[in-house]
């Protein structure tokens, strides 16, 4: 963003004990303050509720985020960038690549390749913008200790990069249950903004909420909580222009009387937080194929790919006559 980053000891109603207070609850900078609910800030920071409120209007005030024309909001969306991820199948199932400014959602059975697209991604992102990157760093947020470095290593290689130069750009934390990540992601700002990250992954999004939330009395808990942590990622997506990337499992549809027995878990809460979501499915011939399920502009439409050495690739069935 243009706005020159200012101390937030500067904000109106901050002195350096709340100062102190904001930075060890996450909140380094005006941007990471005027974008935070008012209610985090008095239950992070721990500040009364006038305070917060000042300071909060204090921060919008200073990079202006109350009120914009739709055609600032137009240009904003000009600042969006497209990360390829080298398989034009799949560039075009997402309308060019994945966007900037929102939350991209992989959903799909085990082994459908969700965890292989994050570190392809976690590649490209790291290109320079001729050859479909962001020129940036990744961030990735791993929850079932699945990130592999050799897996890494084997794609960028592959790609006829330098493996150890990949490996350095991507910081990665692995994360050990729901508030460890929740954590994480609230002190998420300041590092990307710092690094430069460009892709922030969290693979996956819901298994350590899905695992600590049992039974049905936690149900609403469990959603408030993943409501907050998924704004908070959509929030660092908007504000430093980067590309959120998170994954999900399917969940048995009992719903479903025709047509798939499955859905993506995690309820309308992760639905609505979700700007695009892709549906990932093994198919015939060591073969997948992605679909776009939700999306607000792209149309519902399927894309083949395979799996390899590169990471993800373009791939076709082949017609057999018995198909
Ligand atoms: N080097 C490789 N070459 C070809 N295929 C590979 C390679 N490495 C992994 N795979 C394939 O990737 C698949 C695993 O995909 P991935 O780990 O992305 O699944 P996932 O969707 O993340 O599943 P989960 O829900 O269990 O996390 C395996 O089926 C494996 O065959
Ligand atoms: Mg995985």
């Amino acid at each position: 963003m243009a706005e020159a980053i200012v101390d937030i000891q500067d904000l109106n109603g901050v002195g350096p004990v709340t100062a102190n207070k904001l930075r060890e609850a996450g909140y380094d900078s005006i941007a990471s303050l005027a974008i935070a609910p008012i209610r985090e800030l008095i239950d992070k920071a721990g500040l009364e509720n006038s305070v917060a409120l000042k300071i909060s209007r204090a921060a919008r005030e200073t990079i202006q985020t109350d009120f914009i024309t739709a055609k600032q909001l137009y240009e904003r969306r000009k600042d969006l960038q497209r990360l390829s991820f080298a398989s034009s199948n799949l560039d075009k199932l997402l309308g060019g690549g994945l966007e900037t400014q929102a939350i991209t959602e992989f959903v799909g059975e085990f082994g459908a390749g969700k965890s292989q697209i994050c570190m392809k991604l976690s590649v490209i992102t790291q290109l320079p913008a001729k050859d479909g990157g962001l020129e940036g760093k990744v961030l990735f947020i791993d929850t079932e200790g699945t990130f592999a470095a050799q897996r890494v290593y084997q794609m960028a290689t592959a790609m006829q990069l330098d493996p150890e130069k990949i490996l350095d750009g991507i910081i990665y934390s692995r994360v050990y249950n729901s508030d460890h990540q929740i954590l994480t992601v609230d002190h998420a700002f300041k590092i990307c903004q710092e690094e430069k990250i460009k892709l922030l992954v969290v693979d996956s999004i819901l298994s350590h909420f899905r695992g600590e939330y049992i039974g049905r009395e936690s149900l609403s808990e469990r959603q408030q909580r993943l409501n907050s942590h998924l704004h908070k990622l959509l929030r660092i997506a908007q504000a430093l222009n980067l590309a959120v990337v998170i994954t999900n499992q399917v969940q048995a549809n009992p719903q479903a009387f025709f047509g798939d027995p499955t859905r993506p878990a995690g309820g309308n809460i992760l639905a609505h937080a979700s700007t695009h979501r892709v549906m990932l499915k093994k198919a015939s011939q060591g073969l997948r194929v992605a679909k776009i399920i939700d999306s607000p502009y792209l149309p519902e439409s399927e894309a083949y790919f395979q799996i390899t050495e590169k990471g993800v690739e373009d791939a076709a069935p082949k017609n057999r006559r018995d198909d």
